[in-house]
């Protein structure tokens, strides 16, 4: 197990309603294999950061959540918004930001992103696109760029801190992908190696996914 990376903070965004689950409950607090989403993510990171900050839901009952070395804030009405309100509350240089609902992180997977921050101001993982691309218009096809082009954006996002914050201020919008927001301040953003594991829980077939995983993957990973 790795140890702790001095200055490292991690943000886990639990604050979403899960809306396309459609579970009655927001789907980071579903269970699989016994343990919720959320608590799978945040055990990814434990004992590799300084500091762990989860948003969540406005209204929820922080009781469930509550976890001795976790700071609980509730989140925004967007993503984004959640991500500025645990910026806030960030105290180190570094930071990896995560979805909660992405709970099979290795720590592979932040290895390399933490490798590739020392000469990246951004980094993160993705995955090739498996099916072809296209530009719908009005419900017919407008143009098939090239695949190859493409990436899958995965999370564990890793920032530094001073720089997100900036790219925020200066470029922040409702629907922003944030290592765009730091490519758009002339920094270079890393693209390290996903994991198809890594997959957000969206629909509710992919909570069949989380169980073959938690049965017959997880074991044999590290
Ligand atoms: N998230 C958040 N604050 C928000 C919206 C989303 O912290 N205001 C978190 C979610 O909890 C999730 C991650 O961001 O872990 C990725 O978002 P998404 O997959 O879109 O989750 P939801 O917004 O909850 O789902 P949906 O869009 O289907 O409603
Ligand atoms: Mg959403």
């Amino acid at each position: 197990m790795p140890n702790v990376t001095p200055g490292l903070s991690v943000i886990i965004l639990a604050a979403g309603d899960g809306l396309r689950m459609n579970a009655g409950v927001p789907k980071q607090f579903l269970e699989v294999g016994g343990e919720s989403l959320l608590s799978r993510s945040i055990s990814a990171f434990e004992g590799r950061a300084d500091e762990i900050i989860v948003t969540i839901p406005l209204g929820a009952d922080s009781d469930v959540v509550a976890r001795p070395g976790v700071h609980l804030v509730p989140g925004g009405r967007t993503r984004t918004e959640s991500v500025a309100i645990a910026l806030s509350e960030v105290s180190h240089d570094r930071v990896l930001i995560h979805d909660a609902a992405r709970p099979f992180v290795t720590s592979t997977v932040i290895t390399d992103i933490l490798g590739a921050l020392e000469t990246h101001h951004c980094a993160y993982p993705v995955m090739p696109v498996v099916n072809s691309i296209v530009v719908d218009k009005g419900g017919e096809l407008a143009k098939t760029p090239k695949r190859s082009r493409f990436k899958e954006v995965q999370t564990p996002q890793g920032f530094r801190t001073k720089t997100l914050r900036r790219a925020l201020e200066l470029h922040g919008d409702e629907h922003a992908h944030l290592p765009e927001l730091v490519r758009r301040l002339g920094k270079k953003v890393k693209h390290t190696e996903g994991s198809p594991w890594l997959f957000k829980l969206t629909y509710a077939p992919s909570l069949q996914m989380a169980q073959y995983y938690v049965d017959h993957v997880e074991p044999t990973v590290r």
